[in-house]
């Protein structure tokens, strides 16, 4: 099994490899070494930021990609020099089948970084599963500990057993992340909180901007304040810990912290330069960048016979078409009502 991440070795690292076939380059010369798999806009929570209380409007299951057809999507990818793969959702373990299909992926030649996003509420049972599978690492999103504020922002009484999933992974040393999205509403107390989780264990609490994928009307603008600001006013002694590898996190030393805070700067998108990852949503569609409109039908091709070299070569078009960043894809991608980060996979 991987022993324990520490905080020196932040990001995980995720170096480019040169696969025979030529990797995968966009116009600006950046490779894409990074693929996140949504596979189900299902959740057992309704976060705020992510997606109404009611009137979610689900994917058909025949509109879901199969198991069968994201494998092959993925050792297609692999062929062209992916190397990092990130299952998310939705809520990746409501869908049934999600562990063996974990299992499959890890077998899949080039995949050498595999991880979970998750939020941790049905997670803890998978646990053992995931140290025998050699997952790399989970990332459990929790945006505060405080029970009554925890229902508040995901409209659910679950804060045990997503605690019994940290407590679970820190035990058995699977390299853990917890992923805080900072809201108008989270006080001082409450980072504070969350940070202390990586004061006593050797884990990252990385604190997110909100960014607009609720999945309702457009706010008039979205109010983050300055994180990095914050976060230094909290924790005056915090040490940045720089990388020349692409990461999304700003990732901090604080003295006497077994672990380290960190903050993503998601809306801000201060990090596109470096970006190298790519996401194929739950219905099978490639997205080249979050703010994008869907970039190419993947599913339509799977399933109108298109083979292997085909797709190759569409997904190499599509990301050497890529938006220079997030903003110039938001521009170019106006819509009335935000996306819910569920369709997406964050
Ligand atoms: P690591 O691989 O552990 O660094 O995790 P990650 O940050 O790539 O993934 P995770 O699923 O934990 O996402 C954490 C937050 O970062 C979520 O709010 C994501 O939406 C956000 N995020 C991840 N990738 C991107 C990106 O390319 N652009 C933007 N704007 N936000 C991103
Ligand atoms: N803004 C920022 N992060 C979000 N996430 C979900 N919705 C949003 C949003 N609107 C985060 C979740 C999870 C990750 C995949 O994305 O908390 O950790
Ligand atoms: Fe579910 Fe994640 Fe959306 Fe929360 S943010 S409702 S946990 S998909």
């Amino acid at each position: 099994m991987k022993v324990f991440q520490n905080k020196h070795q932040y990001p995980c690292p995720n170096p480019p490899t040169f696969p025979k076939g030529g990797g995968l380059f966009d116009r600006q010369g950046r490779q894409i070494t990074y693929l996140r798999l949504a596979i189900t806009d299902r959740c057992n929570l309704r976060c705020r930021y992510c997606r109404p209380e009611e009137g979610v409007l689900f994917n058909p299951h025949e509109e879901i990609l199969r198991f069968e057809e994201l494998e092959r999507l993925v050792a297609i990818f692999c062929s062209l020099g992916i190397n990092k793969v990130r299952v998310t959702g939705g809520e990746p373990f409501t869908r049934r089948g999600c562990l063996p299909f974990l299992t499959r992926l890890r077998k899949i030649d080039g995949v050498q970084h595999l991880h979970v996003t998750t939020n941790g509420v049905i997670t803890s049972r998978y646990l053992d599963e995931l140290v025998t599978i050699n997952l790399n690492g989970i990332n459990v999103s929790l945006d505060t500990l405080n029970q009554k504020r925890f229902s508040k922002i995901t409209r659910r009484n679950y804060l045990e057993p997503v605690l019994k999933t940290v407590q679970g992974a820190i035990a058995r040393k699977i390299p853990l992340k917890i992923n805080s999205v900072v809201l108008e509403d989270t006080s001082d107390s409450e980072i504070n909180q969350l940070a202390g989780l990586a004061k006593k264990n050797p884990i990252a609490v990385r604190f997110i901007e909100r960014m607009p994928f609720s999945g309702t009307v457009r706010a008039e603008k979205l109010e983050n304040g300055d994180l990095f600001l914050r976060l230094n006013r909290i924790f005056p002694s915090i040490t940045e810990c720089f990388t020349d590898l692409p990461t999304t996190a700003r990732i901090f030393d604080v003295p006497g912290y077994k672990g380290n805070l960190g903050i993503i700067q998601g809306h801000s998108r201060l990090f596109c330069a470096m970006c190298n990852k790519v996401r194929i949503t739950p219905a099978g569609m490639l997205k080249t960048c979050l703010y994008d409109n869907e970039a190419l039908d993947l599913k339509m091709m799977l399933r109108n016979g298109a083979d292997n070299h085909l797709i190759r070569e569409a997904i190499v078009a599509c990301v050497k078409n890529r938006f220079n960043n997030g903003h110039e894809a938001e521009r170019f991608s106006s819509r009335a009502t935000e996306p819910s980060m569920a369709m997406i996979g964050g």
